[in-house]
């Protein structure tokens, strides 16, 4: 479903991916795995359209995507939930929700009403301004406005980052529910618990090149290859 092949991107005159290669299959879940500063949320914006590689190609469903803005790839089925959180903070709970609807490309039809049913914690704070949701409930309302797109393919930046435990099983298995509602993941992750729980298949990153990629269970067994590259 998503094809990156040998993407090189820069900040300015900064280099920071060197070649980054990585493909994931409709109904899979894969990570992204790498220590702070790895290149992680760097290669979901190149994806995204936000800092558009120099080189290399993206394809998704076949097709290639690069230099297509945000926008359109929003339009084409592409979700994405940024690592900083943001939301509409004025706006109520479900304000944010309503104004992210989109027809989409998914086969689900996510609804207000699907989405709190899903996150069962938000149904509860509907009428609540934004502002004042905890972290974890944040959390969720960007994972459910990237829901109210009706994507077919979601990019999750870290979003079990400095979250307490039992907000991240939350979301741990409500993720893990994201692929049987028929989508696809690219899941960015330095909590190496979080990311080997849920996914299929990983990438290791680490100063902007992929080092190794390998199945889940392969990766639980190569505990020489996490400590090299991602403890900090
Ligand atoms: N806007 C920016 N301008 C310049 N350098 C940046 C910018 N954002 C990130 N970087 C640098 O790019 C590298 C990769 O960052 P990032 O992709 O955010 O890593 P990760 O998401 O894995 O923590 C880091 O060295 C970081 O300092
Ligand atoms: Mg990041």
């Amino acid at each position: 479903m998503l094809e990156v092949e040998g993407i090189h991107t820069y900040y300015g005159l900064s280099h920071i991916l060197f070649g980054v290669s990585l493909d994931v299959s409709g109904g899979e879940i894969v990570c992204l795995l790498g220590r702070n500063g790895a290149g992680k949320s760097t290669t979901m914006r190149s994806i995204m359209g936000l800092t558009p590689p120099k080189r290399g190609t993206i394809r998704f469903k076949g097709k290639t995507i690069k230099g297509k803005k945000p926008y359109q790839l929003a339009r084409q089925g592409i979700g994405y939930v940024p690592d900083n959180r943001r939301v509409f903070a004025d706006l109520t709970v479900g304000d944010n929700l309503e104004i992210s609807a989109r027809k989409g490309a998914g086969t689900v039809t996510w609804t207000k009403e699907s989405v709190y049913e899903f996150f069962s914690a938000l149904g509860h704070i509907d009428s609540r301004k934004a502002g004042f949701l905890s972290g974890g409930e944040q959390q969720m309302l960007t994972i459910a406005r990237a829901l109210m797109t009706n994507p077919e393919f979601l990019l999750l930046d870290e979003p079990t980052e400095g979250l307490a435990p039992l907000i991240v099983e939350v979301l741990e298995k409500q993720i893990s529910k994201l692929r049987e509602k028929g989508l696809t993941v690219l899941l960015a992750e330095q909590n190496q618990k979080v990311a080997l729980g849920l996914s299929d298949r990983g990438y290791i990153i680490d100063n902007g090149v992929i080092r190794y990629h390998a199945s889940i269970d392969e990766l639980r067994e190569k505990e020489e290859i996490r400590k090299k590259y991602l403890l900090v």
